[in-house]
């Protein structure tokens, strides 16, 4: 098992397979980034001894996210090298929704076991001004779709903001009435690319927190190895509520994730360090070097980020990291 020097342990890897998106979400990437054609991301090969180098270390879950992760062309093939991996009992990804629809049933077969899809209006002109793409109809038909395929799990991640669709907070809500969905809430976080924008529009998550607590919302009791999110939950609805509040006091201490970037540097925190690259041991296929320098390495992990002060490390936006 991984520890940190606080004692916290690491069950939970998230590997970004592209830094590419195609989506212009005016927090992230409001110029968009495309890249070209040949990045360098870790090919299926290294993914795999990678995680089994987690594996060994006790990680049983693996987020696959982006950028938008669906845009490699091999995107199945990593879930199915996932599934290949003794130890990993869970496969998720996080999506913008763009080809859900017509993948899902695939991915599922393949071995995902979870999604969480990004969906930050449920006004389909608000969705194409936030994410600067036309697509909301056919990510709604994706959830629905992912929703028959009997998926574990499936999540919507929304992002409030003051000038866009803060006002949407009671729609959002009505939306899960009749839904077996969780939505979670993600506090706006500021990057070195987003400084002003933040401060125009970050909504408080105590402030969202104390309004469910006042309407019937209860909030649930977490398990040891939960993430981050907390969650709410209200007799009349069939959906939950989540908040993930990185500027709460406390946020850190539940951190159970671990962070491989597209070209494969590890990242112990969202924010803050540089980050060390494994790849020149990924090709070794005892990975015994790998599975050593992972448990040197997290003996440097800090106890919380720093963003409260303003601080946010090396982070351009969160595309560059897996989020
Ligand atoms: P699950 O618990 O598996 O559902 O994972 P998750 O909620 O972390 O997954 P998802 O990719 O949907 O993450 C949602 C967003 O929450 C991330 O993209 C980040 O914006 C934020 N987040 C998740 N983990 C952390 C973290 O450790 N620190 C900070 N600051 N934000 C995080
Ligand atoms: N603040 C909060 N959430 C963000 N995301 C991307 N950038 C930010 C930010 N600056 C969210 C997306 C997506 C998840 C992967 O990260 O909305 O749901
Ligand atoms: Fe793309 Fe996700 Fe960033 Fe939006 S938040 S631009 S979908 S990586």
């Amino acid at each position: 098992m991984l520890i940190d020097p606080t004692g916290r342990e690491f069950s939970y890897l998230r590997l970004s397979i592209t830094d590419v998106c195609n989506f212009k979400c005016v927090y992230c990437l409001p110029d968009g980034y495309q890249g070209g054609h040949d990045r360098g991301f870790l090919t299926i090969d290294e993914i795999s001894n990678t995680l089994k180098a987690f594996a060994h270390h006790g990680i049983e879950k693996v987020r696959i996210t982006g950028g938008e992760p669906t845009l490699r062309k091999d995107f199945i093939d990593v879930v199915r090298a996932a599934k290949d991996v003794a130890g990993i009992k869970k496969i998720a990804m996080t999506t913008n929704g763009f080809s859900l629809h017509k993948n899902i049933h695939d991915w599922v077969d393949a071995g995902l076991n979870a999604i969480n899809v990004s969906i930050d209006s449920l006004d389909s002109r608000m969705f194409n001004t936030i994410t600067g793409h036309d697509k909301f109809t056919s990510v709604m038909k994706g959830i629905d779709t992912a929703l028959e395929t009997g998926i574990d799990s499936v999540k919507i991640n929304s992002v409030l903001m003051k000038q866009y669709n803060a006002k949407e907070f009671d729609t959002f809500l009505n939306w899960v009435k009749h839904r077996p969905v969780t939505i979670r809430f993600i506090e706006l976080m500021q990057t070195n690319d987003n400084k002003a924008f933040f401060d125009a529009n970050h909504v408080s998550g105590q402030v969202l927190k104390t309004q469910l607590l006042q309407t019937g919302w209860q909030q649930v009791a977490r398990s040891a190895s939960a993430g981050p999110a907390q969650e709410f939950a209200h007799p009349d609805y069939q959906g939950r509520i989540g908040l993930i509040m990185p500027y709460s006091n406390d946020f850190c201490s539940t951190c159970n994730r671990l962070r491989v970037t597209a070209k494969g540097n590890l990242h112990l925190c969202l924010f803050s360090e540089e980050g060390i690259s494994l790849r020149e041991y990924m090709n070794d296929s005892s990975n015994s070097e790998l599975m050593a320098l992972l448990s040197r390495y997290i003996k440097t992990k800090k106890p919380t980020h720093l963003l409260h002060q303003g601080n946010t490390g090396i982070t351009t936006n969160l595309s560059m990291l897996g989020g």
